[in-house]
């Protein structure tokens, strides 16, 4: 279904090497070793570097992670995508939740058909959870968005039910067969955000070094604190800085008031500015198979994730 070749979805020996801290030599006869196979291909399939990786040790998480931000263009999409993506480079399995009705996680990963079952589909009960769940690589599963997840909103506030068990209930079902759920969110306060929340472990927050930036993320983060003693929930929240440009005074300014703001949640990774993250999310071509120097930005902030680091 995705257009992503071979490569674009396995992690490169040097890639794994380097991050194991061996030298490009060794890995190739460790990874022989614990897959009892001649290696011929530079690079590992999703399986295949889960054995590696379990066998030296490393465990992967089990959480359901959203990405939210009320302001638009933060890049939200970008970010769930290139960290889910190489996250099952990784090993891990992934399962992707596309909650915007702007669909453009699904686009990205392929998936572009307005007839195929979306969230609000299971809210009103016509489909099931796994009637919804689309295969796009190894390790990568996603459940689509479309412009019908527009209405899911009312759907929600209009049901008779607890709606703020809307994400969370269906999810338990499949939840087992996923290291990470990771959800992408509309640029909203809504009632799907604080279902999402419910259902989350974890709330990444991107911010950008623009005017609004640090306004809506407080914003953000004061909701999001309503939202925890509301229903008495326990999930962290993390900061993500994104589209940091070096020659700007102000994404520096911006950046250390983030150190200083928030000193514990601020991920220790963050993303730089760069053209070619246009191509990930409109091509569907994974940022990891060509030269960007921001490939390694979201390597380390999916390290960050996955608890590799
Ligand atoms: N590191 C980056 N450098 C430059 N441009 C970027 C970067 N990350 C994302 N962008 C661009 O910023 C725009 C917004 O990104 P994205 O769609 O990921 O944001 P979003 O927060 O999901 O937006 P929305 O709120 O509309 O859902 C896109 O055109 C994307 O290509
Ligand atoms: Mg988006």
């Amino acid at each position: 279904m995705s257009t992503l070749a071979q490569q674009e979805f396995c992690i490169t020996l040097s890639d794994l090497a380097s991050f194991m801290e061996i030298p490009p030599n060794q890995i190739k006869a460790k990874a022989e070793k614990t897959l009892q196979r001649k290696i011929k291909s530079p690079w590992l399939l999703p399986e295949e570097a889960r054995q590696l990786l379990l066998a030296e040790g490393y465990k992967y998480p089990h959480k359901v992670i959203s990405i939210q931000m009320l302001k638009g263009g933060v890049a939200k999409t970008t970010s769930v995508l290139n960290m889910g993506l190489r996250a099952a480079m990784y090993g891990a399995r992934v399962l992707f939740v596309d909650l915007d009705q702007q669909a453009n996680l699904s686009f990205a990963l392929g998936v572009e058909d307005e007839s195929l079952p979306v969230w609000v589909d299971i809210v009103e009960k016509k489909k099931s959870i796994d009637e919804c769940v689309r295969f796009i690589e190894p390790h990568v599963d996603l459940i689509p968005s479309s412009l019908n997840n527009s209405v899911l909103d009312r759907v929600l506030l209009n049901s008779n039910r607890n709606w703020s068990l809307a994400v969370k209930t269906p999810l338990e079902k499949i939840k087992h067969r996923y290291d990470l759920i990771l959800i992408d969110t509309a640029p909203a306060l809504s009632a799907t955000n604080t279902a999402v929340t419910v259902a989350s472990d974890e709330v990444i927050l991107p911010v950008n070094p623009d005017k609004f930036a640090f306004m809506g993320l407080q914003k953000n983060l004061s909701e999001l604190e309503d939202i925890r003693s509301d229903f008495s929930l326990e999930f962290s929240r993390k900061v993500l800085f994104t589209k940091f440009d070096g020659r700007e005074k102000f994404s520096h300014e911006l950046l250390q008031k983030c150190i200083e703001s928030f000193e514990d949640s601020l991920m220790k990774g963050y993303i730089r500015t760069s053209a070619e993250v246009k191509n990930t999310v409109r091509s569907g071509k994974s940022l990891y198979a060509g030269k960007s120097p921001i490939k390694a930005d979201y390597d380390f902030v999916t390290r960050e994730m996955l608890g590799f680091v």
